[in-house]
Order: C-alpha cells, then structure tokens, then sequence
C-alpha cells in the first residue's frame, strides 16, 4: 500500500465512523503562549478539552503536521541518528469530545490495524498506565481489560507516568494513555527476545505505533491535576512508521514518504545510500529536515533570528552542516530537493505546491549565506587551532569555541570535527559552561510566570460584541496574575467583552474597565487559543461585581482605517504587481501598517505609485463595508475570497468584502471605505528573498506625513530665499564647481611660489639645511614640497606642523645623507606626535603624524627639529 493510500484508508475510516475531517492546522502556532509549534494532533483541540470553546463536532479525526523540534516534546538529536523519529512527521489522529471513551477508542484501533490493514496479531503489543500513587490515580484496569478481549495477557504490558501517562506540555491537558507497539524483527531474534522485553527500550525495531489517550485532566501551573469538565480521547498515530509497518520495511526512511528524496541526495552527492554510516545519517537528516523547513515556509514562517524563526534557522542549518560535512556539498543544495519533495506530497498538502517558488528562493537565500558563515568559519578555526598549538597545547579553549559557535555561528560539533583531524579537542566543559551562561541570561530576560486561574465562573467562552458595540456590561470569568520582565499584572477573561485581541496581524484593542466609577485602564489585549485576554495594570475592585468594559474608540478607529487599507493594499498589489502576489505577513497598529508579500524584484516608485493611485481611488468610492460573519468555508471559497495558507479556518468563516476586495478576517474594519480618508506609502523594502514588505499610514497619519514634506520643502525655500528650489539649487551646484576649480588652481599656483620661497630663504647650519615651521596647508600640499626640496638637499631636515580644515599634523622628512646616518624620521615622529596629541609613523626618511591638540604644535616641531639634531651628530 503506497503512503496515499494509507492515509486515505484511515480517514475513510473514521469517517465511516461518522467522525468530521478537519485539514492539518497550522504547523506553526500563532495564539498558544506556552508552545511555538504544533507538536501533536490535539493542540488545535486543546480549548475544547479545557472547555473554553464549545464542542461542534463531537467525533473528529485529521492528518495532522507537527513539529518536534523544542519544549517537551523534542527529538531533534535522535533525528537521522535513528531511524524511526523525526522533527516533522504527520499525525494521524481521531478524537472524541465529551462522546466515546476508552472502549470505543480501542476498539476502533484494533479494527483498523488488524481486520482493515491486516497487521498480525502476535506482533502487536499494548500497554496501559498503571497507576500513581503521588498523583492519586489507579491503575487503568479499565484499559487492561478491554485489551484482554484482543490480545494474550502477554502481550499487554504496564507502563508508569513517563511511558503511559501523556501531558502536552509542563501544563494543559493530560491523561493516561494505552500505547500500541509493533515488533518488526525477524523471526529468529523475536525467538531470541519476547518483544515485550523491548517495548519502550529504545530499541529501533519494537517501536510504538499509536498513544490513545484518555484526557481526563489539566495539569496546572501548581503541579496539581484538575478534572476536566468531560472525558475526551485523543488518539496520534505516526504515520510515517505506520507506513514502514505496511510497507514490510525496517525503516521510516526505506518507505515511499522518504526514498525520492534519499535516491535524489544520492544523485546529487554521487554518494549511495547504504554506502557508510556517516553519509546515510546525513541523508536521514536532510531529508527529514527539508520537509520541516518547507512546510515551515509555506505555513508562513521564515527562517529568521528570533523565536520560531530562528528554530527554523537552526534545522536547516544542521542539515547544510550534515550535508557539507558527509556529503561534500559546497554549493546549496536542499533548494534542490524541493521539486522532489513537492511531487511527493503536494496533493495532499497543496500548499506545498502553491509556494514553491518562495520555499526555493527563501532555501537557496539562506543556504548561501550559511555556506558562506561556514567558509569563514574555517578560516577562523585554522587560526585559533595555530594559536593553541603556539600556547603548546591541544585543546581548543571552551571561551575559542563558543565565539566561534556564538558570534560566528560555527556549530560545535563541526569544530570538534576539524579539531579532531588536526589531532586536538575542543574543552567541552568550558563550552557548555559558557553556553549555559548565556542560556541563563536569555531566559532570565524572557521569563513570563503565570499563576494558576482563579475562576470566578465556569463559561464556554467569551461572547464577543466588539464588531457592533465598543461598550457593554460584563462579568469577570476568570483571571491570574503573571510577572514579566520585573513588571506585574493582571490577565482578565470577561464573559462578553467589545476589545479585539490581538489575532490576523491586527494588534490589540485599549482601553478600560470601569466599576464603582473607579477607571481600571485595559492596556493591551492578547489571544490565547481561543480566550481573550485583558491586560491591566490593576485588578477592578470587586472581581466578582459587574463591569464596564469600554475600547479607546480613537483607537479603534485608526486601526480599523489602518485594517481595511491593508485589504485594499493587497488588491492593488495584485492588480499592479500580478496574482502571485500573496499575504506573508501583516501588522496593524493604530499607528501604521506593515504587508509582507511573496514578489521576487523592487517594486518600482512608478508601481508604488499605481498602488497608492487605486487605493485612494477605492477609498473615494466609499465602499460600504458588505459583511458576512458565518459563511460556510465552501462557500467563501466559492466567492474567490483571499485565505492565507498558515491560518486556522473553521468550517463558519468571516467574508470581508470591500468592492472588489474580498477577504477571509476577523479583524475590525470601517462601515465606509470614505473613512480612511488618505492612504500613503512610506516605505518598500525586502525581508528576504522573494519577500518584500510596504509600509504604509493612513487618515491623519498620512496627513501628517505629508505636512513633512511640505514644511521641509517650505524650509529649503525660505533658506534659499526663493520658492524656485531646483533652478536655485543648480545655479548653486553649477557655481559650486567652478569655485572648485578656480581654488585648485590658485592652491596649485600658490604652493609653487611658497615653495620656491622656501627654498630661497633656507641656509645652512652646521652642515644641515633645517626648514622647520608652521605652515597651515593641506597635507599633500606639504608632502609635494617635502618631496621637492629633498631631490635638492641631501642635508635637509625638515619638519613642517599644520593645521588644517581642523586637522592637525606635523610632517618629517629627510635628505639622504641624513636617513642614512641612521635617524629615523618614523621614531620621531611617534615621539614628537605625543604633545599634539597623536600619533603616526612611515618610512626612515619620511614620516607623517596626525594630532588632536594644534595647541602643541610649535612645540612639537621643536622637539622634533632638536631630537634630529641631536641623533645626527651623536651619530656623527
Ligand atoms: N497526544 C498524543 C500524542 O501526541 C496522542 O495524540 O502522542
């Protein structure tokens, strides 16, 4: 059965057993502050098992993307290194909320396995949670013996809290859980072992399939277990492993879901896979990684410096790294692979197959650079290995490597290689010292701590009415405290609220909570899945009395002007630029508006300028707003209207249509286009490859810009005294060069009679011809003359100060008979420079200093003067 098929087969299913298909989410995570990416199929779900969000479809199942790559659930450094795990893999999942529990959850397992894929059965085993007294929970005989229905006592094994008790994160839902292993060995070894000595040992063929698990609890910031308002099952199965189980194959990466790739890498490297450990590690790892890092790119995260952004970084580092190193790859590579990779998965996830060409040019862009990191990398590392084999030693500092690792971005792994071929070792502890250290202050810098909620009362959600009202009465459902960066405040959730948080790009609303005729001022509010979160400095008074939540409706309204004109900014976009103008990225303030799209050159001033012609054009049609707050999805598709790959849609969406623009958001919007009044660009720029980003201001702001510009240009004018700025301004241009001209030529004039002048003037004195003096001319004028008198004088000493366009210097020079007797006008002048000052050096019989202090000068042409003398005749 290919890998299609498979996936297919579980969704039909669990869709005969009347379960709803939802897509995979997002692999990135927009609105969860405790996780950056999806790291299992029910994370989407998470607000339904904490009961925060009601329950519409009560039996679901999905393929779902996920990440492991931080936090708890993180199998970065097993990737490649093993055969079986992966960074991103596909879930398949089916859940029930509140409906079926354990029985049905397990009976469903075994019939798909077993009758529909026909796995046999003295292969599989199955372990269930068996109790934990610090916790307060029983062992699950209910799970035990309904495993018993299917399977010898046998093959049904116990497991404690770490193996069979799943948790999503330090807090959030949990429950025990019942996991299904599969034994893939020959039969001679499985003689040898019964494959329950090997579940859960690590070992590479008796390997978990399936986790049912049976949410019942959500653990809390205290540590504590709360019971969750309903039973819920949550069900992950790796589909890549289920796929090398089908396939009769003894590895993930030997099945169809990975072998084009692996067979395309060994074409590029001339390498076969299967040839040595070390290159097929890297094959594992950069096939692995180039799925996380495209799919990454195509939910709308790039690789970047922070957060997820950089997590991305890194992965596709670590496999340019495996891939330079075992691979011999100099040039990028894994932009290569893509086509492959779309081929291989783009039916199914067809976002792949829509942002090809962004997932190449962001792959390409950043493998170069990294590749260059890498070159100079080794140029470091030569030197720091010079300088320890020079000190006698070995070992390459820990405070070497980490400035490498750190400032240079030379993995370490990489530099104990190279190291290792030079016979020498990098000090580790020191390194893991230092990287601790600096692990420490960031996490100091970034640490949020939050207190458990104190629920006031038990609501589904909230109600929001900020689209019609900007003020309503409301009740206090719950709040925490939570203490970030030394600052303390309070998260409020309200049962109705009319503020925005902060979701689709557009910031949070402001404003305030009132009571009692006391003002408690609102001053952001934040999205966590699907809670609205207020933030205020101070708690109202009475948490339990009514409140009146009011939004800064100033506010609201330049972020909604500011929200609208995005929507017709990409339209324009699209008209101008072409259709694969696409979303990358949006922020909206109150003050401005930032758009990142995919668009491969400059957009030019004279599109710039298209773009801002239409969007005025439609903001003067006033455009009322044409709304739609629960439209199927289908039927908004149906419409043409935009949806972003990256984003969370349920099956009720918002239709936003403004003319011609029509959009899938949630964000506040004008009634009338009219509204905006002005729409102004500010700025275009590139992000990064084949992304580039307009800012923009709207209303007032936009006004205000353009008073900007006319005060300045008002400015110029009074400063020149005329409203003709440009005729002004070229007569000045014009005339300013020709009195360069005229100057250099008088300069030239004037240093050839000074020259000549001194020349005359000079007398020989005891044997030497001394010119020493201030002369405030340019350097070169100086240095010309020195030239010309020494070709004269053989006995010349000359020491000339200067102080010109505020800059102070005194120049030296020798006739031969002088610079061979041994003074060196180089030492002098370093000493002579010290009361100017300065500093400086040169040549024996030439020399040039540079000062801070004219004030020192005559004395500084004494000194030297006399210091010459002197040495001459001691020579002498
Ligand atoms: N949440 C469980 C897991 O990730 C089952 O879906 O293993």
């Amino acid at each position: 059965m290919d890998s299609n098929k498979i996936r297919e087969t579980f969704l039909g299913f669990f869709r005969d057993k009347q379960h709803a298909i939802v897509p995979s989410a997002p692999m990135v995570i927009k609105n969860d502050p405790t996780l950056m990416f999806t790291n299992a199929g029910m994370n989407q779900f998470k607000d339904l098992f904490l009961g925060n969000s009601p329950i519409v479809s009560p039996r679901v199942a999905d393929t779902q993307k996920c990440l492991r790559v931080s936090g708890k659930h993180n199998d970065l450094d097993e990737v490649g290194r093993d055969t079986y795990h992966h960074t991103m893999f596909e879930m398949l999942g089916n859940w029930s909320f509140g409906d079926y529990f354990k029985k049905e959850a397990i009976a469903w397992a075994w019939e798909l396995l077993v009758d529909v894929f026909g796995l046999p059965i003295d292969r599989i085993y199955a372990t269930y949670f068996e109790g934990s007294p610090e916790e307060n929970i029983a062992c699950d005989d209910e799970a035990f013996n309904m495993w018993k229905q299917y399977l010898p006592e046998g093959h049904i094994i116990p497991g404690n809290k770490k193996d069979n008790f799943w948790e999503m994160g330090d807090t959030g839902p949990c429950g025990p859980c019942s996991e299904i292993h599969f034994d893939l060995r020959d039969n001679d070894e499985r003689a040898k072992i019964p494959g329950r000595d090997l579940v859960n040992q690590s070992h590479p063929q008796v390997i978990e399939i399936w986790n049912l698990v049976f949410m019942q609890f959500n653990r809390k910031v205290s540590g504590e277990l709360q019971p969750l308002p309903k039973n819920h099952v949550d069900t992950g199965m790796g589909f890549e492993r289920l796929c090398m189980v089908l396939q009769g194959k003894k590895s993930n990466y030997d099945t169809d879901v990975f072998q084009p790739i692996i067979t395309r890498i060994g074409e590029m490297s001339g390498i076969k896979y299967g040839q040595a450990e070390s290159s097929d590690i890297a094959m594992r790892v950069i096939s692995d990684h180039l799925r996380a890092i495209s799919f990454s790119i195509a939910d709308g995260q790039l690789p970047s410096n922070v957060k997820a952004g950089y997590v991305i970084r890194r992965i596709l580092r670590r496999a340019v790294r495996y891939g330079y190193t075992y691979l011999g790859f100099r040039e990028p590579f894994i932009c290569k692979l893509v086509p492959t990779l779309v081929g291989q998965m783009g039916d199914q996830f067809p976002e792949l197959k829509s942002q090809r060409g962004l997932i190449e040019s962001v792959i390409t862009e950043e493998e170069s650079s990294f590749l260059r990191t890498l070159a100079t990398g080794m140029t470091l590392i030569e030197e720091v290995m010079e300088k320890t084999a020079s000190a006698g030693s070995t070992t390459i500092s820990g405070d070497d490597a980490f400035v490498l690792y750190d400032t240079f971005g030379f993995p370490i792994d990489l530099t104990e290689l190279i190291a290792k071929e030079k016979g020498m070792d990098v000090n580790l502890h020191e390194f893991n010292k230092r990287l601790e250290e600096q692990k420490n202050r960031s996490r100091n810098a970034a640490s949020v701590q939050a207190d458990d909620w104190c629920e006031i009362s038990n609501t589904d959600e909230t109600a929001f009415v900020g689209y019609d009202h900007l003020e309503t009465e409301a009740r206090i459902t719950k709040y925490r405290k939570v203490s970030a960066k030394g600052k303390e405040y309070y998260q409020v959730v309200l049962d109705r609220t009319p503020f925005y948080g902060n979701s689709g790009g557009q910031v949070g609303d402001t404003g305030r909570m009132e009571q009692n005729g006391v003002s408690y001022p609102v001053e952001d509010t934040q999205k966590e899945n699907n809670l609205t979160v207020h933030i205020l400095p101070q708690l109202p008074a009475d948490v339990a009395a009514p409140v009146r939540a009011a939004v800064d409706a100033e506010s609201r309204q330049a972020s909604a002007n500011n929200h609208t004109a995005t929507h017709l900014l990409q339209s324009a976009l699209q008209q101008v630029l072409g259709s694969h103008v696409e979303q990358k990225g949006s922020l909206v303030t109150p003050d401005y508006l930032r758009f990142d799209f995919s668009h491969f050159q400059k957009v030019t001033d004279e599109q710039l300028r298209q773009v801002e012609t239409i969007v005025n054009r439609e903001i003067r049609a006033n455009h009322p707003l044409q709304e739609v707050r629960e439209c199927p999805i289908d039927r908004a598709r149906e419409i043409g209207a935009m949806m972003l790959f990256g984003e969370k849609y349920g099956d009720k969406v918002r239709v936003i249509r403004f003319g011609g623009s029509t959009e899938l958001c949630g964000g506040t919007h004008v009634a009338y286009t009219g509204q905006i009044g002005l729409f102004k660009v500010l700025s275009e720029s590139a992000i990064a490859a084949g992304v580039r980003r307009i800012e923009a201001c709207t209303a007032q702001r936009a006004m205000d810009n353009i008073y900007a510009v006319e005060d300045l240009i008002k400015e110029v004018q009074s400063f020149l005294n005329t409203p003709q700025i440009m005729q002004n301004l070229r007569k000045i241009v014009t005339e300013n060069s020709e009195f360069s001209e005229q100057i250099e030529a008088f300069k030239k004039e004037k240093t050839a009679a000074l020259a000549k002048s001194v020349a005359e003037e000079l007398q020989p004195e005891n044997g030497l011809v001394i010119c020493a003096r201030q002369l405030d001319l340019a350097p070169d004028v100086i240095k010309n003359m020195a030239f010309a008198l020494k070709s004269e004088l053989p006995n010349l000493v000359f020491v000339v100060g200067s102080n010109f366009s505020d800059k102070t210097s005194l120049t030296i020079m020798l006739g031969d008979d002088i610079s061979k007797s041994g003074v060196n006008a180089s030492n002098i002048v370093r000493e002579a420079a010290k009361l100017i000052d300065g500093s400086g050096g040169g040549q024996p019989f030439f020399a040039v200093a540079g000062g801070k202090n004219p004030d020192g000068l005559e004395a500084a042409i004494v000194k030297a003067t006399e210091m010459i003398k002197s040495r001459y005749f001691t020579a002498g």
